[in-house]
């Protein structure tokens, strides 16, 4: 019997339970500080009512013989692929429902997309980088090259010709930077993916935070991306489903690789290894693409867009060097006099009470950087932001 050495290449724990560990530790030893969770990107608002409808029906409708259902679809029901597709379709993004896979959940999908793959290939991850991407692929056994976001480049790597790689993760709007990458920019990620015969693993789950209508919410807005890319998308951040759990993963029919549809494959490993997500979590889903929905979502984006613009001009008026805050629900900033990002976190977690994630859990380059999120709930989200200034 061999185990799975690769293991032992991890860290210890994954970022967000080390950071979970820090804060109980603090308030166990400081019951009575209030502390204010600026962390991990967790939502804070319900879900709306149209969700809640949704599921207190669905839930009726598995109380009653006539209406009761066991084992659903493994890649989803079809009210909820239709109105995913009607979904892209409004922006102008064509899609087969057969494309369309429901899933509890972007982060899950990412790390098993990658049964579709060899293990030989070479995965090329931005660095700072959400640590998902790269503990998948390090349990795995394969080799990671890494590109540098950094301040430079604003966060935003772009292809090094130089560099050959089969599979490429991006993420925008950007976790952890909330930089958001110009349709100019993803086009030269495609060209550079169907040159090399690339999968491009597109990372989407922010792309609702979006309102620059310059700026692309979809890599299948770009020409030639149905041949070269896969998107993941999430009703977590978008619809308060962290808990609840739900996403989808788009998987373009012309994706073909080796003489194999990455669809079919998908479908394939869907069918074999996962069960679907409950019709309960669906139909709640299914509700958030309804005019009712829409207009519901949106009301609680915007608060946490506020929440954003709160952070972010705080920031701004202490000349503090951050990314994002405006198309995403993330703030990238700077450490103060040249901190380093851990010590950083321990320091406004004692003086401050505020909890943010410090930019080096995310790889080398966030050294020196801090992310907080806007998903608190306002009065926390103000009270940290005058904390944070007073130390
Ligand atoms: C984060 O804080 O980076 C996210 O909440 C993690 C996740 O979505 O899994």
């Amino acid at each position: 019997m061999k185990i799975n050495r690769h293991y032992q290449e991890l860290k210890d724990s994954y970022l967000f339970s080390t950071i979970a560990h820090k804060v109980s530790a603090y308030t166990a030893a400081h019951p009575d500080k209030s502390v204010i969770r600026l962390g991990i990107g967790d939502v804070t608002l319900p879900l709306c009512p149209a969700v809640v409808e949704a599921m207190q029906a669905a839930v009726a409708e598995m109380g009653r013989k006539e209406t009761f259902r066991g084992y659903g679809p493994e890649q989803g029901y079809d009210f909820l692929a239709d109105a995913i597709v009607a979904y892209y379709r409004e922006r102008g993004i064509l899609l087969d429902r057969s494309e369309a896979f429901v899933s509890d959940g972007a982060k899950s999908d990412l790390g098993n997309i990658l049964d579709l793959f060899d293990k030989d290939n070479t995965v090329l991850i931005p660095d700072p980088v959400y640590p998902v991407y790269v503990d998948t692929n390090i349990m795995a056994g394969r080799t990671i090259r890494y590109m540098d976001a950094n301040a430079e480049n604003g966060f935003l790597p772009l292809p090094d010709e130089g560099v050959k790689a089969d599979l490429i993760y991006l993420c925008s709007p950007n976790n952890p930077t909330g930089a958001v990458y110009s349709r100019e920019q993803l086009k030269r990620w495609v060209e550079y993916a169907l040159e090399n015969d690339a999968v491009i693993l597109f990372d989407a789950a922010y792309e609702a935070f979006v309102r620059d209508p310059a700026l692309p919410r979809s890599i299948f807005e770009i020409e030639g991306a149905r041949r070269c890319a896969i998107e993941f998308c999430s009703f977590s951040k978008t619809a308060g489903f962290t808990g609840t759990r739900c996403g989808y993963t788009i998987v373009p029919q012309e994706l073909q690789r080796g003489g194999m549809s990455l669809n079919a494959m998908w479908l394939r490993r869907q069918t074999t290894k996962f069960n679907g997500v409950p019709y309960i979590v669906q139909r709640g889903a299914a509700a958030v693409f309804t005019p009712e929905g829409q207009r519901q979502i949106r009301e609680n984006i915007d608060y946490y867009r506020e929440n954003a613009r709160i952070i972010a001009s705080a920031l701004r008026e202490r000349g503090v060097w951050f990314t994002g805050g405006e198309n995403s629900p993330y703030i990238w900033l700077r450490c103060p006099d040249g901190m380093g990002s851990w010590e950083y976190f321990d320091r406004l977690l004692e003086e401050a009470n505020v909890v943010g994630t410090p930019g080096e859990g995310f790889g080398k380059n966030g050294e020196g950087f801090f992310r907080l999120t806007a998903f608190g709930d306002r009065a926390n989200t103000e009270e940290a932001v005058r904390r944070i200034a007073r130390i």
